[in-house]
């Protein structure tokens, strides 16, 4: 990630967590004083709060309020994921934008991330409800060296990163349903869309978007997806984030997370496929348990036993078959709803 000269003022004043004089700043980054006070002002008018003293400098005393592009990205510490990261106060879809990015060439790691969707999208050609300030709606596009079929390990090793990104900021332990559903008290929590342009035998890009429902409280779902979806607020309380400033706070550090995460599982993926899938067993709340699936286009009931190589689910079935699931509608018992 490129840094421009706001982007090392703000690291400057964050490392020094005190004053810095208008000319100590002018000589580290070789512009002038009255160059460094046009740029205070500019980043005072995205939000940040910074006190000037004549005898002293300057002093930030607080970073915006609302979700900001600079935070996202700042000292994010990856090398590919989130390289280039694309902020929208409100977009139609995370997911379409990353995918017209994808096609016009942008770098693998490229970060579509929105405060609200007005089209958010969901599988199966639902919509997705991304209400602004309440969530994580982003895309990211990876360009992986993988056989088309292959692509769901994409989405298996995205349902970890995001596990363990959740587990890591706010000590919340969820499931993971397969293929891609994140499972909170037995609601979902995270869902993940995987969309892919392929030749015949090769992946050009893939859009990986992820949907975290963070803030909400239960009047904040419409009521006919009230019973199946949870946010991490509803299950943490107003601890997690009693304010405006708060739930940015806490959707911003998710968010990093997130990418340093993928990063690290994306890349596991490439030399031990094995080990994600080894760790997605361990989240996941799909294994062991009665289910209904349907395999095209017949239903079965049965018990999810494992997970291929491949990242397909294997069930074995009431008839005593075992079978193979590649993608479509599973329903678990206990979860979202399903009794
Ligand atoms: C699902 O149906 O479970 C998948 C939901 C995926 C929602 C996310 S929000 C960010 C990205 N942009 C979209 O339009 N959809 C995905």
């Amino acid at each position: 990630m490129q840094l421009d000269i706001r982007d090392k003022l703000i690291r400057r004043l964050k490392e020094a967590g005190g004053y810095v004089s208008g000319e100590v700043l002018s000589e580290e980054l070789g512009i002038t004083r009255t160059a460094i006070w046009k740029h205070i002002r500019e980043l005072r008018s995205e939000g940040y709060e910074i006190e000037s003293s004549p005898g002293l400098g300057y002093r930030l005393a607080g970073v915006p309020r609302k979700m900001n592009a600079r935070e996202l990205a700042y000292d994010l510490g990856t090398t590919v994921i989130g390289k280039d990261i694309r902020y929208f106060e409100s977009i139609d879809s995370t997911n379409s934008a990353a995918k017209k990015a994808a096609a016009e060439g942008c770098d693998e790691g490229t970060v579509i991330v929105a405060d609200a969707q007005t089209a958010g999208r969901g599988r199966l050609g639902r919509s997705w409800n991304s209400a602004a300030g309440k969530g994580i709606w982003m895309s990211v596009v990876l360009r992986p060296e993988m056989a088309p079929e292959d692509v769901q390990l994409v989405t298996i090793a995205a349902s970890v990163a995001v596990s363990r990104a959740i587990f890591s900021v706010t000590g919340i332990r969820t499931g993971i349903k397969w293929p891609n559903d994140i499972i909170l008290d037995g609601k979902k929590v995270c869902g993940i869309l995987t969309e892919m342009s392929t030749e015949i035998d090769r992946i050009n890009y893939v859009v990986l978007g992820i949907g975290l429902n963070v803030s909400h409280g239960p009047a904040d779902f419409p009521e006919e997806i009230r019973d199946k979806a949870t946010s991490l607020m509803c299950h943490q309380g107003e601890g997690l984030n009693d304010a405006d400033e708060k739930s940015a706070r806490v959707r911003t550090a998710l968010f990093r997370e997130i990418l340093r995460e993928l990063e690290n599982v994306y890349f596991m993926l490439g030399s031990n496929a094995k080990a994600v899938l080894d760790e997605w067993r361990e989240w996941s709340v799909t294994l062991g348990r009665p289910l209904r699936a349907e395999i095209r286009g017949v239903e079965y009931k049965g018990t999810a036993v494992d997970i291929t190589p491949e990242g397909r689910l294997v069930i074995k079935c009431s008839d005593g078959v075992i079978r193979e699931v590649m993608s479509g509608e599973v329903s678990i018992r206990g979860v979202m709803g399903y009794v």
